[in-house]
């Protein structure tokens, strides 16, 4: 059984389906021993605690690059973390943490990376880029964090339709529900198979 720690910093829909995942019995390998959150206050924590499931908060938020990233260091070890899976977490991680978990850490990227991916494309702002670029298709990356933003080996990718009149919130919504939401927690639920 892995010990899974998901960073996150916002709403946690990405979180949301893993739970749900391990509820439906789809993730037979692995348990989610804490939720990590970069902000305090996000719903990402709540939806943490209706599923039982512990949480701490290490604000990005006025602490040095160093003292955030030795703080986190410290969660995951006392978590004994086994791997680590970054669900809309909006900091990138810095060198101690990457070289500490070789891919155990993985991240989910909302566009068919390598498009609109690397430093500042995250959140909406990928769509926007997409949208912008009038990419007919985008989609979804699993893929593992390495020292080069959105740089490591793609684990699970799918693509999705842009339609006519898209707004990065509608784009958003479809990679979502249509990639995101799916291929998380399956490459999850295939790293815990192989790993346990
Ligand atoms: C998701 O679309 C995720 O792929 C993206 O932020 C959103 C978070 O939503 N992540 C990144 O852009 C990371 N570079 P969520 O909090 O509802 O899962």
């Amino acid at each position: 059984m892995l010990n899974i720690v998901v960073l996150v910093s916002g709403g946690g829909t990405n979180l949301q389906a893993l739970l749900d995942a391990k509820a439906a019995g789809k993730i037979p390998n692995g348990e989610f021993v804490k939720v990590i959150s970069s902000k305090d206050g996000v719903y990402a924590l709540e939806r943490a605690k209706n599923s039982g499931v512990a949480t701490a908060v290490i604000e990005r938020k006025g602490k040095t690059a160093e003292e955030f990233e030795n703080a986190l260091l410290a969660e995951l070890e006392a978590s004994k973390a086994d791997l680590i899976v970054l669900a809309g977490f909006m900091t990138i991680l810095g060198e101690k943490v990457i070289e500490k978990y070789p891919e155990k850490i993985v991240n989910v990227h909302p566009a068919l990376i390598p498009s609109f991916c690397g430093k500042g494309f995250y959140g909406l702002k990928v769509h926007e880029a997409a949208l912008e670029y009038g990419v007919k298709v985008s989609g979804a990356t699993v893929h593992f964090v390495n020292e080069i933003p959105d740089g490591g080996r793609i684990i699970a990718q799918k693509a999705v339709d842009v339609l006519e009149g898209d707004t990065p919130e509608t784009l958003q919504k479809r990679i979502m529900e249509q990639a995101e939401w799916k291929i998380l927690p399956e490459a999850v639920a295939k790293l815990c198979d192989e790993r346990k």
